[in-house]
């Protein structure tokens, strides 16, 4: 589904709504709430405005359980981090305990060992077999989170999914440590497989300098290591892209 806003007030309110309107199906149905958080800027304002009174009291926080769609190989309070993002934003103003937060320990260094303990952290989390047996490729060795948001880069990327990028190969892996040429550096991420098994992803798009790759991802053709946001789809979930005025200005 796509939709359009006027604005990044408006795609925000119905984004929390959504976030919401998720979060209390899963509680209902699983006792709990499993969601990924986007990182970069776009989902720092959606962050503030779920603290507010508006919607902080609309859902029972300590079932909340969060992770981290990508994460750059920095420290926790580095500017650079998507943890210190949420973590002013979201977390901390919402007193979430730290039990129910699960990031990417960068303190590690080695984004190798990063990436091995994040992926062993969310099999634990999600209670999936160490080693499952080889024929189980399918989505019952992959966790199946509530909700997955994502931003989208200007290039195409979502989490740090790059073009032309070997994390894009990955079907077998749920968190890797991504070598990215251009930033000349090593990301880490989630991968298609654990993304595109989720109940619901919410893409978050907004400004002009989108437009252009937005009308590629959505309306051109498909070239998957061009536009890596072309490869997410839930195969048993739903599908949101979020857009501002400014980013669908060239979509038909
Ligand atoms: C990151 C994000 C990345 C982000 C896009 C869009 O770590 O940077 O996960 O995928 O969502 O780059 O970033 P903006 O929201 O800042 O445009």
């Amino acid at each position: 589904m796509i939709k359009v806003f006027p604005n990044l007030n408006y795609l925000n309110q119905f984004a929390a709504e959504k976030f919401i309107e998720i979060g209390t199906e899963a509680i209902e149905e699983l006792g709990k709430f499993t969601v990924a958080l986007a990182g970069g800027s776009t989902p720092k304002s959606l962050y503030q405005l779920l603290t507010t009174d508006e919607f902080c009291s609309q859902i029972d926080w300590r079932k909340v359980f969060f992770f981290f769609g990508d994460e750059r190989n920095v420290s926790l309070n580095d500017e650079e981090s998507n943890f210190r993002m949420a973590n002013e934003n979201l977390l901390k103003p919402l007193q979430i305990q730290p039990e129910n937060v699960f990031r990417w320990k960068t303190e590690l260094e080695a984004a190798d060992k990063i990436a091995t303990d994040y992926e062993e952290t969310i099999k634990e989390f999600f209670d999936l077999d160490e080693n499952p047996p080889a024929y189980a490729g399918g989505s019952d060795r992959l966790p199946r989170l509530d909700l997955i948001l994502l931003g989208m880069g200007d290039d195409g990327h979502t989490a740090s999914l790059f073009p032309f990028t070997e994390a894009l190969n990955e079907r077998l892996k749920i968190a890797v440590a991504n070598p990215v040429e251009k930033l000349n550096a090593k990301r880490l991420t989630l991968t298609f497989p654990v993304i595109n098994n989720a109940r619901n992803i919410i893409f978050l798009v907004k400004g002009a300098d989108k437009a252009e790759t937005l009308r590629e991802v959505l309306q051109q053709e498909i070239q998957p290591n061009k536009f890596p946001a072309q490869t997410i789809k839930p195969t048993n979930g739903n599908l949101f892209w979020l857009i501002d005025k400014e980013a669908a200005q060239l979509l038909e």
